[in-house]
């Protein structure tokens, strides 16, 4: 078995997961919520309290998992990109239970993890495929090859999707994280009361923007009196998200166009968004084009994931890994 950590961010997370990295016995996640009186994650409050929660979890997820330490064959933990203090206290953690019990440990990257969420989604998918991954801090395109090499195609020049949806939350006064505010606030609104810019929305190329959006929606709010605001909430929200929504699969369609793919993949917390879900499902199903988006539970960061990445990857054999570092990008 694998037993996987990942505290690149502010969720807490292990996970059991099948040598084949097809299956996962256990995926456990803490969500810390000491953040949501900030607006926004604190990284020093992550790191201190992924420390105070790593070995419970790690506990839970062999427990679920009705294993012990003795079945794990191999340890893999997220070692970047992501915030340095947090990827610290999962690579330490990891390290140690490798070393003690003399396991190999694999370095897992944090995208890669994200991509393989869908290899424990669809059993039969190998690649290649074209991947979209849209989460808090990267929104990015890949053509993921055959070997299972990851070619960027395009990124944000500026804010990631989920940024963008947080940052609009807050300036509307949605609370924290904002993609599942927005999208609750914009359920009966209407998208084309107020249109938002699609970024780079012309372009010939595979990156997006989301920076635009934001200081659209400033104007906008700065227009209204407060009352008015807050009447127009559900179809500003609406507006908003229909325009990350758009931007998202506009450029994901050109990718797997100009790459002849036959399959997508869609991952990152953003991928659990209904919306985007819906309009994917209809694009995909006209052209013929084979669309895999794991559930929510493996969409928002999780150590399932970072298991079936470790999977495909190769492990580090005890006791080199000792020097092995988290970087931050
Ligand atoms: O992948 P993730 O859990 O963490 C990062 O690696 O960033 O993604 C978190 C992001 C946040 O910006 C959050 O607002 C967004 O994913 N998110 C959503 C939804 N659930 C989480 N965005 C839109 N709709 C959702 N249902
Ligand atoms: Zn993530």
């Amino acid at each position: 078995m694998i037993l996987a950590i990942e505290t690149s961010c502010d969720d807490t997370c292990a996970a059991v997961v099948e040598p084949s990295g097809r299956r996962a016995l256990s995926n456990v996640v803490h969500t810390q919520t000491e953040h949501e009186r900030y607006g926004g994650v604190v990284p020093e409050v992550a790191s201190r309290a992924h420390l105070e929660r790593l070995d419970g979890v790690v506990e839970r997820a062999l427990t679920e998992a009705s294993v012990t330490l003795d079945d794990v064959t191999r340890v893999a933990v997220t070692t970047r990109p992501g915030l340095i203090g947090a990827l610290l206290v999962g690579v330490a953690g990891a390290k140690g239970i490798a070393y003690s019990r003399r396991l190999p440990l694999v370095p897992v990257d944090h995208l890669e993890g994200h991509v393989a969420a869908a290899y424990l989604t669809e059993p039969h998918l190998e690649p290649p495929f074209v991947a979209l991954i849209a989460s808090g801090g990267h929104t990015a395109l890949y053509s993921v090859r055959p070997d299972g090499r990851m070619r960027l195609l395009g990124e944000t020049l500026d804010d990631a999707a989920g940024e963008a949806l947080d940052k609009g939350a807050r300036m509307l006064g949605l609370g924290f994280p904002g993609g599942p505010a927005i999208s609750k606030a914009a359920a009966d609104g209407d998208p084309t009361r107020y249109e938002f810019p699609v970024g780079l929305k012309e372009r010939d190329n595979l990156d997006f923007s989301f920076s635009g959006l934001k200081t659209s929606l400033l104007y906008r709010l700065k227009a209204l009196d407060e009352e008015r605001v807050r009447a127009e909430i559900p179809h500003l929200a609406a507006g908003y998200e229909a325009a990350v929504v758009e931007a998202l699969v506009r450029k994901l369609l050109r990718a797997a166009d100009i790459h002849e793919t036959l399959a997508v993949v869609v991952a990152g917390g953003v991928a659990a968004n209904a919306r985007l879900r819906r309009r994917l499902e209809m694009e995909c199903g006209s052209r013929g084009l084979k669309l895999i988006i794991p559930p929510s539970a493996l969409c928002t960061d999780n150590a399932a994931m970072i298991g079936a990445a470790a999977a495909r990857s190769s492990a580090v054999t005890y006791p080199d890994y000792l020097s092995l570092n988290a970087r931050s990008v």
